[in-house]
């Protein structure tokens, strides 16, 4: 059966006709079929278009508002595409390249032509450089520096700069884009630079949330996939566990991934269904390191 978080279709409704029928219904976790299928328009370490390919049925069928606190590169809200949604990420400069989307698509595809006839070694390092005034232009670069970095990592140095080196990629612009519709399913969507406990705290009875945090296990710190120059510590890990069980107790729907490690089902031991769930592992720089992995995935009063 396919699933859907409300993905809003093709033939979108008038933004005026969306409002009231939002108002009226419930979102549902949704109808692909009557959508264009997206990807992100970002590589992200970590990104779940996997699991939410692979495993469709572990998501509701539908809710009030669909709300993913930490966003990275999207994949679960473009695949379900839902016309309701609160989506949040610590990391400012990622939050910004989807609100110029969602404003001006066009100056930002502009501007990433642009990138595609002049992209070489000197001008990848030169654009890494540079500090950009408008909102287009850094969203530009954000895009462009995704794109064709090393494996497409975000990674920044204690000053909050970029700093990873270029990659063996070279297409700045890609077949599946499509900034137009991008920016159409954001319309409805409110963009928010947070931390998630805010994000958490704030849903109400009837929500979804699609928590995704960076996984970090107990005496082990996960350096490697930094994304903000703040580690995701243990203590937040716990943080996320209380937050999580006060979003139940409301009758807020709850999806959460994290590493299958004993310290992770400890802690999440006695607040839903605890479903073990393979990857294929691709972050791994050297090939032989890539493989199968096995992840957990907690369901919370899901309906
Ligand atoms: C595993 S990634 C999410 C990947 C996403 N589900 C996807 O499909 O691309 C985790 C995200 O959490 C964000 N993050 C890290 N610490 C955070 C915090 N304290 N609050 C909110 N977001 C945070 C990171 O910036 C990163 O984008």
């Amino acid at each position: 059966m396919a699933y859907y978080i409300n993905k809003c279709s093709q033939t979108r409704p008038s933004l005026e006709n969306k409002i009231i029928s939002l108002k009226e219904q419930k979102v549902k976790l949704s109808d692909v079929d009557k959508t264009i299928p997206i990807s992100p328009f970002l590589k992200w370490a970590g990104g779940k278009r996997w699991l939410v390919s692979k495993y469709p049925d572990i998501f509701p069928s539908n809710c009030e508002r669909y709300i993913e606190p930490f966003l990275g590169g999207g994949a679960v809200f473009f695949h379900f595409q839902p016309c309701k949604a609160v989506l949040a990420d610590l990391n400012s400069e990622l939050i910004e390249t989807y609100k110029a989307l969602k404003n001006d698509w066009e100056g930002v595809w502009r501007i990433l032509n642009k990138y595609q006839n002049k992209h070489s070694v000197d001008f990848y390092y030169d654009i890494r450089s540079r500090s950009f005034n408008s909102k287009s232009e850094k969203a530009a670069q954000f895009i462009y520096l995704n794109r064709t970095c090393w494996n497409g990592l975000y990674r920044v140095n204690q000053n909050g700069q970029f700093n990873v080196p270029i990659g063996t990629k070279d297409s700045v612009i890609m077949d599946t884009d499509n900034f137009s519709y991008i920016s159409q399913l954001l319309h409805e969507a409110e963009l928010i630079t947070s931390d998630f406990e805010k994000i958490i705290d704030n849903a109400k009875e009837g929500d979804f949330i699609f928590i995704d945090p960076p996984y970090t296990v107990k005496h082990n710190l996960n350096g490697f996939i930094k994304y903000n120059n703040k580690i995701f510590s243990w203590d937040d890990q716990i943080r996320l566990r209380h937050c999580s069980t006060r979003a139940v107790s409301r009758g807020v729907q709850l999806i959460i991934t994290n590493a299958n490690h004993q310290s992770i089902k400890e802690l999440y031991d006695g607040l839903g269904e605890l479903i073990e769930v393979n990857r294929a592992s691709v972050i791994a720089g050297n090939v032989k390191d890539r493989g199968v992995c096995s992840e957990l995935v907690i369901r919370c009063g899901i309906r």
